[in-house]
């Protein structure tokens, strides 16, 4: 595995690289967790070589204390990725994926951007719209690799590529998770042992969802999960959507041929945490 801090040196580094080998790309922020992991040995198995990227993106983030506070554990993310067989690691500094300014581009992601997460996060997917063409842009990847933990993300990442017509294709993973079914996410190591106890009822609904979804009007599902998280002292439901996975628009009816994702995020204390699935 090879480590490279500069664009210069990677772009040597890939230049040497047989041009008909394919590129597998996984972008990150590091603080890697087996759902990284995941998306490596994915992006290993579909191409010749694979390149992961380590970087906090200050654009996206709309508080200067989460980018402050945000773990950073590179000599362990550096050991786990050699453990998966990755190629190359592109670690950059800011000033060299933003050598003028550290601003965001503005994108039209034909609203895909304005609900969910978007919504509460002032400019985050322009934020991250900007880093992740900066980064295709210096790697070329055959392939980009993306979870479905951050449905939206993904979405918005396949708009982006569609309307300025880049040549790489999005590849979607699907959310890996602890043996208790909660999502894995570098936050989980900060939930207390009571409220850890409790967030794999955040999947459990999602699941129970999913099984009352063909015979329940959508009212009546939301109504069942707004009801089990007042019951809830430790869990607090900030939103619950069912929404066509396409537009992200949310909905109350169900329509023929339109494929619906349910979408949550709930707070346990000042720990936010999100999951979604697929209903039909
Ligand atoms: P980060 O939060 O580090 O996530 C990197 C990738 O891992 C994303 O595609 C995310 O969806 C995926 N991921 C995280 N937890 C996962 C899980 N439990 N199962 C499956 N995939 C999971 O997302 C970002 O970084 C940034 O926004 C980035 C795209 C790197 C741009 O800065």
């Amino acid at each position: 595995m090879k480590i490279f801090k500069t664009i210069e040196s990677l772009q040597t580094g890939l230049s040497l690289i047989d041009t008909n080998m394919s590129l597998g790309f996984v972008p990150t922020m590091g603080a890697l967790h087996q759902g990284h992991l995941s998306i490596v040995k994915k992006a290993k198995k579909e191409n010749d070589f694979v390149v992961v990227s380590i970087f906090i993106n200050p654009t996206q983030f709309d508080k200067a204390d989460d980018l402050k506070a945000y773990p950073k554990t590179i000599d362990n993310d550096l050991e786990l990725l050699k453990d998966v067989h990755c190629d190359f690691v592109f670690i950059p500094d800011v000033e060299d994926i933003y050598p003028e300014n550290v601003k965001s581009s503005n994108f039209d992601f034909d609203d895909l951007d304005k609900v969910m997460e978007g919504a509460f996060r002032d400019g985050h997917f322009d934020g991250v719209g900007t880093v992740v063409k900066r980064l295709f842009e210096i790697i070329e990847p055959t392939k980009a690799y993306f979870g479905e933990k951050d449905f939206q993300q993904f979405q918005i990442i396949k708009k982006m590529v569609e309307k300025d017509h880049m040549a790489v294709q999005i590849v979607p993973c699907e959310i890996y998770r602890e043996k208790d079914g909660l999502a894995m996410s570098s936050r989980n190591t900060r939930l207390s042992e009571e409220q850890r106890k409790e967030a794999p009822l955040i999947q459990q609904t999602l699941l129970k969802c999913k099984s009352i979804y063909a015979e329940r009007e959508i009212s009546n599902i939301k109504k069942m999960v707004e009801d089990t998280f007042k019951d809830n002292d430790i869990l607090d439901l900030e939103y619950f959507e069912i929404a066509d996975v396409q537009t992200l628009l949310s909905t109350n009816d169900k329509l023929p041929n339109i494929k619906y994702r349910a979408f949550i995020a709930v707070f346990a204390g000042k720990i936010r945490l999100i999951d979604n699935i697929a209903l039909n």
